[in-house]
C-alpha cells in the first residue's frame, strides 16, 4: 500500500497538451544540405522554437503497454551515436552535424549508470544482467547474482542465484518473447535474455571443456537456449553461430564443422521439440520469402559466427531491419503482446579492432532497425527502449570544421608535432607500430597523411597500446518512446531499466502500472 501512496502523485500530475500551433510560422523548409544557414540567427531561433513547440504538444503517454520492444547498440557510447548521426549524414549528402538518427527523434532521454559489481568499467556480461534481470552482477557472468564468481559453476547451478529476465516476466504474464541479433545468438548479450552461466564464454560444452570444467555441472549457453526454461519458449531467435549447436561430427550449411562433443544436433532438437509451424532459416532469400502469418516459431541461424558486418555486403546476410520485421511480424500475433530483444551487436567488435567506419555503418544500420520497428507498431501500446550496454574509449576531438569528413584527417594539424590526426580516435587499441615510430630513441607520430582511412576496414590511431580497444566507462544514453517512455529520463543506474519497461507493461515483480489506483487518465 505504501508503495501505491508512493505512486499517487505521479497520478495527479496529469500534464495537459498544449494546443498551441507554432507561432513563428510559416514554418520555412531548411536546407539540409547547406552549412550556410548555420551563420543565420533565425535559423536558430526557429530550430528551437520548433524542437519547444513539439515538445509542449506531446503529453506524457500513460497507456499500458502490451508490447516492449528492447533495442541494444553493443558498445554504442555516445560519442558513437554522434558520429554515427554525422557519418549517416554525410554519405546521404546533408550536412551530417544536423543530421539525426531515428531513436535521436524521441522524446525521453536519460543516463544509464553501466559499472558492475566488480568492475569500473563493465562487460556485455555484468550489464545483460543489469537491463534484463534488473540486478547488478559480477564482470564476465550472465543471469546470476554477485553470488557467483567467474567460472563458479555448483553456485550458478543454485536456483537462489538465478536471476530472471524481463523475457521471463513477460512468458510468465501470458506474452511471447524473442530475441534478434547481429551476433552469434549465444553471445553475451542475447544470452542474458535466456541463459544462467558463471562464464559468458560457455558458449558451447566444448567451451565449457576447453575452459577446464565439466559440461555434466556447467550447461552451455546453446543447449540452456534449446532446453532452458526461457529458452525453450522463445518464439523468435535470430543471429549467428549454427556450430554452437552442432555436433562436431557434421558440417553446417556454411561448411563449418560443428563444435558440440555430447553428440546433440540442437537446431533439430529445436525443431522437433515446437508445436505447430516451426521454421529454421539459414539465409536471407529464405527469410525474405517466409510467411510470418504462417509461422509460430522461428529459428534464424544466418552464419557459423557472428554475421558479417552489414558493410561487408555479403548478400546472404540478412540485416537487423530485416530479421527485427520479421521478429515483429512473428510475435504480433500473440494477441497478449510480446518482449522483443534486438541486438546491433557488431559495433562494439569493430570498436574493439578501431574500425570506426564499419562501427559507425553498424551503428546506422541499429538506427534503421529502429525506423522499421517505428514503421510496424504502435507508439500508443508498444514501448520502444534504445540504448547500450557500455561505452567504448572512441573519441571526436581536436576542432575540425563542420562537415569535415567524420572518418578523415582533421582539418587542424596537431600543434606540437605539426602532424595531422584523425576527427576520430581511441584512448587504447592494437597495432600500435602502425601509429608511432622510433626514431633516435625518441617516440613519433607516424604521418597520418602516408595510411589510407577511405579503406572500410581503415583502422584508427590510439594512445595506449593494448592487443585489442577496451570498452569504456561513461554512462550510456538511454532513448525511449510509447508508453511510459517519460520514466527514462535522469540519471538511473543501468538495472532499474526493466523494472520501468514492466512498470509499464505489466510485468515483474516490481510495482506496475497495474497496481495504480487510480488508473491514470491519459487527457488528449
Ligand atoms: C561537405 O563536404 C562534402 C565532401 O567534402 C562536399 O561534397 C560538400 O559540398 C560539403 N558541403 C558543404 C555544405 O560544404
Ligand atoms: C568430437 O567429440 C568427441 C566426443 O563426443 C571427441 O571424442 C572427439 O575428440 C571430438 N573430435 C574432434 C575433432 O574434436
Ligand atoms: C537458402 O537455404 C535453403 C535451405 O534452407 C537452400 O535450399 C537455398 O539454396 C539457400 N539459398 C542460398 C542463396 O544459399
Ligand atoms: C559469415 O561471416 C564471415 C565473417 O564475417 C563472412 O566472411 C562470411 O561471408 C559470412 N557467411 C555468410 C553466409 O554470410
Ligand atoms: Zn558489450
Amino acid at each position: 500500500m505504501s508503495a501505491l501512496r508512493f505512486w499517487l502523485p505521479l497520478v495527479a500530475l496529469q500534464l495537459t497538451a498544449c494546443t498551441c500551433q507554432y507561432r513563428y510560422g510559416p514554418e520555412r523548409s531548411w536546407d539540409l544540405r547547406s552549412t550556410a544557414e548555420l551563420k543565420s540567427k533565425e535559423f536558430w531561433f526557429h530550430d528551437a522554437q520548433r524542437t519547444l513547440y513539439e515538445k509542449l504538444s506531446t503529453p506524457p503517454n500513460q497507456y499500458r503497454a502490451k508490447n516492449v520492444i528492447f533495442f541494444l547498440g553493443d558498445g554504442m557510447s555516445v560519442p558513437t551515436v554522434t558520429a554515427g548521426r554525422i557519418f549517416d549524414g554525410q554519405l546521404r549528402g546533408v550536412v551530417g552535424e544536423r543530421n539525426q538518427l531515428e531513436f535521436e527523434k524521441f522524446n525521453y532521454v536519460g543516463l544509464s549508470k553501466t559499472y558492475c559489481v566488480n568492475k569500473q568499467v563493465a562487460d556485455s556480461a555484468c550489464t545483460a544482467s543489469a537491463y534484463l534481470s534488473g540486478i547488478k552482477a559480477n564482470y564476465l557472468t550472465i543471469g546470476v547474482t554477485a553470488d557467483v564468481e567467474l567460472n563458479d559453476c555448483p553456485a550458478a547451478r543454485n536456483p537462489q542465484n538465478r536471476l530472471s529476465s524481463i523475457a521471463e516476466w513477460a512468458l510468465k504474464g501470458g506474452k511471447s518473447a524473442g530475441l534478434v541479433t547481429t551476433t552469434r545468438v549465444t553471445h553475451a548479450s542475447p544470452a542474458g535474455v535466456y541463459a544462467h552461466t558463471s562464464n559468458r564464454d560457455f558458449e558451447s560444452d566444448y567451451d565449457v571443456t576447453n575452459l577446464g570444467q565439466n559440461p555434466g555441472n556447467c550447461p552451455d549457453i546453446a543447449q540452456q537456449l534449446i532446453d532452458g526454461g526461457v529458452g525453450s519458449r522463445l518464439r523468435v531467435v535470430m543471429g549467428g553461430g549454427t556450430i554452437k549447436f552442432l555436433p562436431n561430427s557434421t558440417t553446417d550449411v556454411y561448411g563449418n564443422t560443428g563444435q558440440r562433443l555430447d553428440g546433440r544436433n540442437l537446431i533439430e532438437e529445436w525443431q522437433q521439440s515446437k508445436p505447430g509451424n516451426a521454421r529454421v532459416l539459414f539465409n536471407r532469400t529464405d527469410l525474405l520469402n517466409t510467411d510470418p502469418q504462417d509461422t509460430d516459431f522461428l529459428l534464424g541461424l544466418f552464419n557459423s559466427s557472428h554475421l558479417a558486418y552489414h558493410l561487408d555486403d555479403s548478400v546472404d546476410t540478412p540485416t537487423l531491419a530485416e530479421m527485427t520485421s520479421t521478429a515483429i511480424k512473428v510475435l504480433s500475433r500473440d494477441p497478449n503482446g510480446y518482449f522483443l530483444f534486438v541486438e546491433g551487436g557488431r559495433i562494439d567488435h569493430a570498436h574493439h579492432e578501431t574500425k570506426a567506419k564499419k562501427a559507425l555503418d553498424e551503428t546506422v544500420q541499429f538506427s534503421e532497425a529502429v525506423r522499421k520497428a517505428r514503421q510496424l507498431t504502435n507508439p500508443w501500446d508498444t514501448l520502444i527502449v534504445v540504448s547500450a550496454d557500455h561505452g567504448h574509449t572512441v573519441t571526436i576531438s581536436g576542432y575540425p570544421d563542420v562537415n569535415n569528413s567524420i572518418v578523415g584527417l582533421n582539418s587542424e594539424l596537431s600543434n606540437v608535432d605539426q602532424l595531422p590526426y584523425t576527427a576520430i580516435s581511441y584512448a587504447n587499441g592494437p597495432d600500435y607500430d602502425r601509429f608511432y615510430k622510433s626514431t633516435d630513441g625518441e617516440v613519433e607520430r607516424v604521418d597520418l597523411r602516408t595510411l589510407d582511412f577511405t579503406d572500410r576496414d581503415a583502422i584508427y590511431p590510439h594512445g595506449v597500446p593494448m592487443t585489442e580497444e577496451t570498452h569504456g566507462g561513461g554512462d550510456v544514453a538511454v532513448y525511449a518512446h510509447g508508453p511510459w517512455s517519460h520514466l527514462f529520463t535522469g540519471v538511473y543506474e543501468q538495472s532499474t531499466l526493466p523494472y520501468m519497461m514492466g512498470f509499464a507493461s505489466c510485468l515483474g515483480p516490481g510495482i506496475t502500472y497495474c497496481d495504480l489506483q487510480p488508473k491514470p487518465v491519459y487527457r488528449a
